[in-house]
């Protein structure tokens, strides 16, 4: 049994499947467009939103070491998903890759926790992006019904119906074609990049030394005591609650790990890309050092404009401005930044899909989702199920808890992506590898150390919930794809490997 359980799919096959004509994406991306692609969804939430909880409930002006922290261990993970990227360019990421190299179970434990990632992230970005919009529309003197608007704090029933229409529009572009959601998407990075920079920039003028003093403020005991909403490094080791201090710079830094999610989701386009070889590589790690540079500036600007007690945790970055007495500032970010989130948001729906396509053409899903549309050439029929069910989950959830959970699930995909780069390196040494990880397997066991790290510094009750998703995940997959993989169906004759070209 372990040895079907850990069957790998040969990498040859993976890049043979993409060319059945029923099963094929369009290659139509170049490095430029990944970069566009990975900074449209990188820069988010995390840094729009985030940055002010974590400044004013962990880290303060030392918000900027968070940034550092996160971006280290984003760094590594990146070298490792390149050479992956490079050497497996097929749709569907961390799954595919370990689908080569760790085996069926592994693959499907992170398909699973793939779609943990995407759909969440997709439904979190969705309702920060309707609080931007309810935002503007406030300052033009209109006021959505309460049980229509954000879910944040609300207690009575209600539906924020902005997020889920969000997610719907965005379902109808991806299924319409790549080629004009990425002309959307250049369009739309620019305007967000531009605003950041205005952040920046202007910011820079309006900054008081005295802001950053302390620049890393004291730990604070937590009057409430241990709990489930404790970092999980206390309960292990029986510390006492407390922000702030050194340790509240790595607990933000696993909070805003979630402004750097997307850079991964790159990987997921090489089946897409023209020459995945050369510019994956290339589109993973320019995007991220593009964000990294970004956050660590923005965030040190606006902690140094307004007191980080002070800062407003639903807009911080146009509140303090507002705060500064520059309200025309506050409101053409509010606006680059409801408008940068719908990139972010296509995005990692984007990614969704493409990862639920990988997994239905290896049989693990139902292969009834992996018929590409017959004009459109996209996986319409994942692409409108997961649409549904993201609109809905947008509609009914509040954020912050769910943005954790992403976390979690996207730092375990890393350690098995690092994991992977070491076991292919000896299981296939013979393979082409455009891009290598420097220092294998130093940088992969690095890569591993720092995602760990930062997902013991994510609250207990995160690691509980993780923790039922993949039991689910273990469930489906011993009751369905098990059996109905294609690989087992190959094993077992009732199916003929693909020779390129013919259909299944
Ligand atoms: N990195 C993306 C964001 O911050 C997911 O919204």
């Amino acid at each position: 049994m372990s040895s079907t359980l850990f069957r790998t799919k040969k990498v040859e096959q993976s890049i043979l499947d993409t060319e059945e004509p029923e099963h094929a994406l369009k290659k139509s991306l170049s490095a430029l467009d990944l970069t566009v692609f990975g900074v449209g969804v990188i820069i988010g939430t995390g840094i729009f939103v985030l940055t002010g909880t974590v400044a004013k409930d962990n880290a303060g002006p030392a918000t900027a070491l968070a940034f550092v922290a996160s971006g280290i261990a984003c760094a590594l993970a990146a070298l490792c998903y390149a050479e992956f990227a490079s050497t497996v360019p097929v749709a569907g990421s961390a799954y595919t890759f370990s689908y080569a190299s760790l085996g069926e179970l592994p693959a499907w434990i992170i398909g699973w926790d793939l779609v943990l990632e995407f759909a969440l992230g997709t439904a979190v970005v969705a309702v920060g992006w309707s609080g931007y919009i309810q935002s503007l529309m406030e300052n033009a003197g209109w006021v959505m019904p309460a049980g229509l608007g954000s879910r944040e704090g609300a207690d009575a029933f209600g539906f924020d119906i902005l997020a889920a229409a969000l997610v719907l529009v965005l379902t109808g572009i991806l299924v319409l074609g790549m080629k004009l959601s990425a002309r959307i998407t250049s369009l739309v990075v620019a305007i967000k990049v531009t605003v950041v920079l205005v952040v920046i920039i202007a910011g820079a003028f309006l900054i008081k030394g005295d802001n950053y003093d302390p620049f890393i403020p004291k730990e604070q005991p937590v009057e409430a005591g241990a709990s489930l909403d404790s970092p999980l490094i206390q309960l292990m080791f029986g510390w006492a609650p407390s922000n702030f201090g050194v340790m509240g710079i790595f607990t933000a830094a696993s909070v805003v790990f979630f402004a750097f999610i997307g850079f991964d989701v790159v990987a997921t386009a090489a089946e897409e890309t023209k020459n995945p070889q050369r510019d994956m590589p290339r589109g993973i790690l320019g995007s991220l050092a593009i964000c990294t540079t970004l956050y660590v500036l923005v965030s040190i600007v606006v902690t140094g404009m307004q007191h980080y007690s002070e800062l407003s945790v639903d807009a911080p970055l146009a509140d303090a401005f507002k705060a500064t007495g520059h309200p025309w500032f506050a409101g053409f970010i509010s606006f680059g930044a409801a408008v940068g989130l719908t990139t972010v948001c296509m995005i990692l729906l984007l990614g969704q899909t493409r990862v639920f396509f990988a997994m239905s053409r290896d049989g693990l899903l139902p292969r009834f989702f992996s018929r590409v549309h017959p004009r459109f050439k996209t996986p319409h029929r994942p692409t409108i199920l997961l649409g549904v069910i993201i609109a809905i989950l947008a509609g009914f959830t509040p954020l912050t808890e769910l943005a954790a959970l992403v976390n979690i699930g996207t730092l375990f995909a890393f350690v098995v992506v690092a994991i992977g780069v070491i076991i292919l390196r000896k299981s296939r040494p013979d393979l082409p590898r455009a891009f290598r990880t420097p220092w294998v397997p130093v940088i992969p066991i690095l890569s591993v150390c720092a995602s760990l790290w930062l997902m013991i510094n994510l609250p207990a009750e995160t690691w509980v919930r993780f923790a039922i998703w993949m039991a689910a995940g273990f469930l489906v997959y011993f009751l369905y794809g098990r059996t109905h993989s294609r690989l087992a169906r190959q094993e077992s004759g009732e199916e003929q490997p693909s020779v390129g070209g013919g259909t299944p």
